[in-house]
């Protein structure tokens, strides 16, 4: 049985201060909650403070982003030991990266390796855009993706893996996938290529997310799908309440 995982991704939103009162709100609420894997991935200089304030719960901290080397002359980077030291995940791929900071499905597979070597557990997102959605060619850039980015990923690494399918048409949009569109996705295409991949028994270790649009009224259509495990929630995340009542979903 996998266990569900729910992970915020808070972008680029939060002071510090904004993040101590929103984990204010959030605390109460989310550890009364059992049996979901919950990640916080707040910006890099919300990170530490962030930390400190989940220090005794359960409730894990994730990066949106890092380098791929250990170390280097490479301004504006952070290194995984450096997230290492706070973190124990870390969002690779995200199609905002993507799109905006020229992340490739190489660059993906970099980062990915380098996060399993340095201990930190890849949530590698993966989804197709509007056009290509429309094009009817999702399986094809999925497929890519999914393959690309796990290029030389070991089988014994595979099952602590957290893959995410975020149609980019669906992110912050407010127009999410309907659960059964995203479980074909998650189901008939990843699941399946990761089974063909590492072998059935590995690929059911994998939790796979769903990200796009997710809010508190629709959380509970996607938790619905057994090979659905959890969520990737951006905007919602932000809002104590609706972060709160999606993890409350996917616990039941
Ligand atoms: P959204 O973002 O929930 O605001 O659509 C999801 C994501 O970008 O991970």
């Amino acid at each position: 049985m996998r266990r569900p995982f729910v992970a915020g991704n808070w972008k680029m939103f939060k002071t510090v201060a904004e993040a101590r009162v929103l984990i204010t709100e959030l605390l109460p609420g989310l550890t009364a909650i059992q049996g979901v894997e919950i990640v916080l991935c707040p910006p890099f200089t919300s990170i530490l403070p962030v930390a400190a304030l989940l220090e005794g719960t359960a409730i894990g901290v994730g990066s949106q982003n890092m380098h791929w080397e250990a170390s280097g002359a490479y301004t504006g980077e952070i290194a995984p030991p450096m997230l290492a030291e706070f973190c124990k995940y870390v969002i690779i791929g995200h199609s905002e990266r993507r799109a905006y900071f020229g992340e490739t499905d190489a660059s993906v597979n970099r980062k990915v390796k380098a996060a399993i070597e340095h201990g930190l557990v890849p949530i590698m997102c993966v989804g197709e855009t509007l056009a290509e959605n429309e094009a009817g060619i999702t399986n094809e850039v999925v497929t890519r993706q999914i393959k690309e980015g796990l290029n030389g990923v070991e089988a014994q690494f595979i099952g602590s893996m957290v893959i995410a399918y975020e149609p980019v048409w669906a992110i912050g949009t407010g127009r999410a996938a309907t659960a059964d569109g995203a479980n074909a996705v998650i189901a008939d295409i990843i699941r399946a290529l990761l089974a063909q991949i590492y072998g059935g028994e590995k690929s059911e270790l994998v939790r796979i997310l769903y990200g796009g649009s997710v809010k508190a009224s629709n959380a509970v259509e996607f938790f619905r799908y057994a090979d659905i495990d959890g969520a990737l929630v951006g905007g919602a995340s932000l809002k104590a309440s609706e972060f709160i009542a999606i993890v409350k979903a996917a616990a039941n």
